[in-house]
């Protein structure tokens, strides 16, 4: 970083050389410069810079909320209201956060690229906020409800001050409309993911513990199916081996920086 700050000044054909050679190896700037297809698959950790809790971790959510008695339908049929009340709760919080650098910079690279898919297991909708278009919500999304017996959106409020919860025209109760654990995810957006991944020649995970599957095993999908596998996160994961790159760190400073490099190499004359 020390390097990037000295050469700022230095000309900007110098500063793109420096960043080529010495930040990055040559067969992701190689990527960088021809890949037409690119896949992102994003987790909690894009969205921790905005004031999102992850999942995982030392201040993870699942440490201080037992997965099983919020997020699965059984725990939705013992007890709806304990399950809203937490998930209004999680509303809130997302109500109150705003896109990072992270988001914009993928916001950006949508722009860059023929062919982008950026797939989130998020549910806050920060992505789209950010002004992404490409959008596979793995999970849902936090915002909105559906009926849990014929799956129809629901657009009404949900207040847990009104003594009963709102149903469904069918008579079933209304329920986030967010993936539980043990739940299939939606079929079409799956597909799609996978799709992308197979045909990706550039792939990035970013801040995703790749633990949680069907989503952890886009990224080795798309590996084996070719593509050149770049990891953005905090810490090592159980992928950071597997991956031609691993970056450990932010990814709301890492993605911007990349972004750039992008289009810097873009605006190279040609040899
Ligand atoms: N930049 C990059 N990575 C970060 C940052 C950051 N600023 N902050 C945290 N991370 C990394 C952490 O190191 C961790 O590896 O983000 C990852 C977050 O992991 P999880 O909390 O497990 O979140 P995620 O992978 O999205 O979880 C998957 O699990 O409980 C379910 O449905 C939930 O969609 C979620 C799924």
């Amino acid at each position: 970083m020390a390097i990037n700050k000295f050469l700022f000044h230095a000309g900007r054909k110098f500063r793109i050389l420096v960043s080529v050679m010495i930040e990055y190896p040559k067969e992701f700037i190689k990527m960088l410069k021809k890949a037409n297809s690119v896949a992102v698959l994003t987790g909690a950790g894009i969205s921790a810079e905005s004031g999102v809790p992850t999942f995982r971790g030392k201040d993870g959510i699942w440490k201080n909320f037992s997965a099983e008695e919020l997020a699965t339908v059984d725990a939705f049929m013992n007890n709806p209201e304990r399950v809203w009340e937490w998930y209004l709760w999680r509303r809130q919080v997302m109500s109150g956060v705003s896109p990072n650098p992270g988001h914009k910079a993928l916001a950006e690279m949508e722009k860059l690229f023929d062919d982008f898919t950026l797939i989130t297991q998020n549910v806050d909708g920060l992505h789209r906020q950010a002004g992404s278009n490409s959008i596979l919500e793995l999970h849902g999304n936090i915002s909105l409800n559906k009926c849990l017996e014929c799956s129809r959106p629901f657009a009404g409020e949900i207040s847990l001050e009104r003594g009963e919860l709102p149903k469904c025209e069918c008579g079933g109760k209304i329920r986030p409309d967010v993936v539980w654990f043990g739940e299939m995810l939606p079929r079409d957006i799956i597909n799609k993911a996978f799709m992308a991944s197979e045909r990706a020649e550039l792939f990035f995970s970013i801040g995703t513990s790749a633990l949680v599957h069907p989503a952890a095993s886009l990224p080795v999908t798309a590996r084996q199916s070719g593509a050149y596998l770049v990891e953005v996160n905090l810490d090592p994961t159980p992928l950071s081996g597997f991956a031609d790159l691993a970056i450990h760190g932010k990814a709301g400073e890492i993605l911007p920086g990349i972004v750039k490099l992008i289009n810097e190499l873009r605006d190279e004359p040609k040899k």
